[in-house]
């Protein structure tokens, strides 16, 4: 790969960082900022930030950061100059062709890229077997047209034909300079030991006389092949699909995400499918936003995948799966990443692929739009017709359901669900509430530690170190040994609020009440964690009360030595502008100060979110020991309300948790 200086440069300019993460991620801007749930590591509320100004991103949670080059490249497994091909293709910037690698280079390339190559050389050749050979002709192409894919459908979605002959690929393969062993790492080819001579191996393809379905990655490099069999005869299988390999994990991909993944975020929906074909017909019927599990049960990581575009799943059942009831449970796992799951039940006999054949695309819209049900609702009367007047298994309708609900993050659209399903089931409320609450219990029973995966965001004031103000002896108790991080984080913020205080303690924040104030009254119901802060807080208290501002001096001259030494740590010159920087930067220092009015506010909510978790960890603590299911229930219905008020803090943060 050789680019010309011009060519890197033009990519540098033309490339806009929200785009190119935008492609992969589901951004939302916060400020000057986007955010999104960082896709480097797994979480639930996000701390993945982009600046479009600067053109960098950064994840506050695993501490990745880089530019729109570094992102392609980490996000997709690219080295630089296939990275920079991809930024060229997407803006249409022209670069240096390249040629078939030759041998050395090969060696050079990593691995990786070199499968990338083969499978893009696989694809490319199976296309061209498609249209201009003559058994692609009159096997490939009259079998898709048979199933009425048009033009351009088989142009969009890369399909192919595959030769019914033991060397095609490898031939040409080999021809164009790629080496046995990488079409063997690709899985195109396969190997078995030489009859005559068992030192030597006998290559041949692994896809012979089957139409081809390419499956592609995030960034429409082909990673994989599904084969399918021209006819309808049980002696083979009737799909072939690649072998996991380097760049394919069956579990990790959807087929069709890379056409639809626009789509999907466009319509902030995505129709999920069984089968190759069933998402070609939808595709060609106008519904865009749709992909497939491939036969497979659906995986955490394509939940995810699916949730970078949009929260919402709508599941597409053949009318005659046998496999419905198997296939809940995986829905169940939707609900915990916390999308919400819509269902489509087909007429009996047919799947999305041939109702589409049958009734064409305005009325399979028309129907879809008409069928479809929110799962539990689905779910609930699935349940309901098979319990039929059985009390018993009525119960045991009413357990299922419950556990399916309380899979569900948000406690909102628990309670709707609740009351919706109270309606169905001919049941009271509380009922379902009451087994919701022994499941609950169960759960934090068998998984003590909260799960929590927030990221806390840094703090304005640099805080990387807490000097000993805490006992009197002077030790830290940062230092101490089972002290828990939330503890330990609420002692940092302490730390933060305190610098806040002692540096601009006497500003008044709108005009109104100044920050010593605001932040007394605003943590009056927290209690204070280090000793320092308790000090000062008590000590600002009887200051205020005598009708006095809390300035620097105050803390200066206090006769508590302890707040003195605070006061001078702050004051020195780490924390304030060199006069030379005054003269030089003076726009900064207003700027500067204005921040104190957004951040003294985060800075308490951070606080205060630290202090819930503590509360929550002790509540649930207490909920393990205790005994009395009275006693039980009053504390659920309290860790229920301190988890309301994270959340409330949460949402005030601008950190949305799931
Ligand atoms: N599948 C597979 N191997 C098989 C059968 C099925 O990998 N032997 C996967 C394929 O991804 C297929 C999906 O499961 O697309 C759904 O299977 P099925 O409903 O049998 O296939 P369709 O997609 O409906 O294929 P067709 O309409 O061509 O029969
Ligand atoms: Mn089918």
């Amino acid at each position: 790969m050789y680019l010309s200086k011009e060519t890197i440069d033009r990519i540098q300019q033309s490339t806009d960082i929200i785009e190119v993460i935008g492609d992969f991620v589901s951004l939302k801007k916060k400020g000057t900022n986007y955010w999104a749930c960082c896709p480097f590591h797994h979480e639930k509320s996000p701390s993945f930030a982009v600046n479009p100004a600067k053109g960098i991103f950064k994840c506050f949670g695993c501490g990745k950061s880089g530019d729109s080059i570094t992102f392609v490249m980490e996000h997709e497994g690219l080295a630089y100059p296939e990275a920079m091909k991809y930024l060229a293709r997407k803006y249409s910037i022209e670069i240096i062709e390249d040629r078939p690698p030759n041998p050395e280079e090969q060696q050079k390339a990593s691995e990786r890229e070199n499968l990338y190559l083969v499978m893009a050389f696989a694809s490319k050749f199976f296309q061209k077997q498609l249209l201009e050979h003559e058994d692609g002709q009159a096997l490939g192409m009259s079998y898709f047209k048979e199933r009425g894919f048009s033009d351009q459908t088989i142009r969009t979605h890369e399909l192919g034909y595959s030769l019914n002959e033991w060397d095609a690929l490898l031939n040409a393969a080999t021809e164009a300079g790629f080496s046995e062993s990488i079409l063997e790492k690709a899985g195109l080819i396969v190997s078995r030991e030489n009859a005559n001579d068992s030192s030597k191996r006998k290559h041949y393809d692994r896809f012979r006389g089957r139409v081809m379905f390419p499956i592609h990655n995030l960034s429409g490099k082909v990673i994989a092949f599904g084969a399918r069999m021209l006819s309808n005869e049980k002696t083979q299988p009737k799909y072939l699909n690649s072998p996991e390999t380097d760049i394919y994990s069956k579990s990790k991909i959807l087929y069709g995400i890379y056409q639809a993944r626009n789509f999907i975020r466009q319509e902030d929906n995505c129709y999920l499918v069984e089968g190759y074909t069933d998402v070609l017909s939808l595709v060609q019927g106008g519904v865009g936003n749709v992909v497939a599990s491939s036969g497979t049960s659906l995986t955490v990581d394509q939940i995810r995948l699916v949730k970078r575009y949009t929260e919402n799943i709508t599941v597409l059942y053949d009318g005659d799966n046998a496999g419905i009831k198997a296939s809940l449970r995986g829905i169940d796992l939707i609900l915990e990443e916390g999308l919400n799951v819509r269902v489509v039940l087909f007429p009996d006999g047919d799947d999305p692929d041939s109702y589409m054949r049958k009734v064409g695309a305005t009325a399979f819209q028309e129907f879809v739009k008409k069928a479809t049900k929110d799962f539990i609702t689905f779910k609930t009367e699935l349940a309901l017709q098979d319990a039929g007047a059985d009390p018993l298994k009525k119960a045991g309708v009413i357990r299922d359901i419950v556990e399916s609900i309380a899979r569900i993050p948000d406690a909102i659209k628990r309670s709707v669900l609740f009351r919706q399903c109270s309606t169905l089931l001919q049941i009271e409320e509380q009922v379902l509430i009451s087994e919701y609450n022994k499941i609950e219990l169960k759960r934090l029973k068998d998984k003590k530690a909260p799960n929590d995966h927030t990221a806390e965001e840094p703090t304005f004031f640099p805080s990387d170190s807490y000097p000993d103000y805490g006992q009197e002896n002077g030790t830290s108790s940062l230092d101490e040994p089972g002290i828990s991080t939330e503890e330990k984080l609420q002692e940092a913020h302490e730390w933060s609020m305190l610098q806040l205080l002692v540096n601009y303690g006497a500003e008044t924040l709108e005009g109104k009440i100044s920050l010593a104030e605001y932040v007394l009254s605003e943590t009056e119901e927290v209690e204070g964690r280090s000793e320092i802060f308790k000090l000062a807080v008590e000590a600002m208290k009887q200051e205020l009360a005598k009708g006095n501002q809390i300035t620097r001096a105050f803390f200066l001259e206090h006769p508590e030595e302890r707040l003195r030494k605070l006061a001078i740590d702050f004051s020195i010159e780490k924390y304030s502008l060199s006069p030379k920087w005054e003269s030089k930067y003076f726009i900064f220092i207003p700027s500067f100060q204005e921040l104190i009015h957004i951040n003294a506010p985060k800075t308490i909510l951070r606080y205060k979110r630290v202090f819930l978790k503590v509360l929550i960890q002790e509540a649930r603590q207490k909920l393990l020991d205790v005994k009395e299911p009275e006693e039980m229930e009053t504390l659920l219905k309290q860790l229920m309300e301190l988890q309301a008020i994270y959340k409330q803090i949460n949402t005030l943060l601008g950190i949305v948790v799931g």
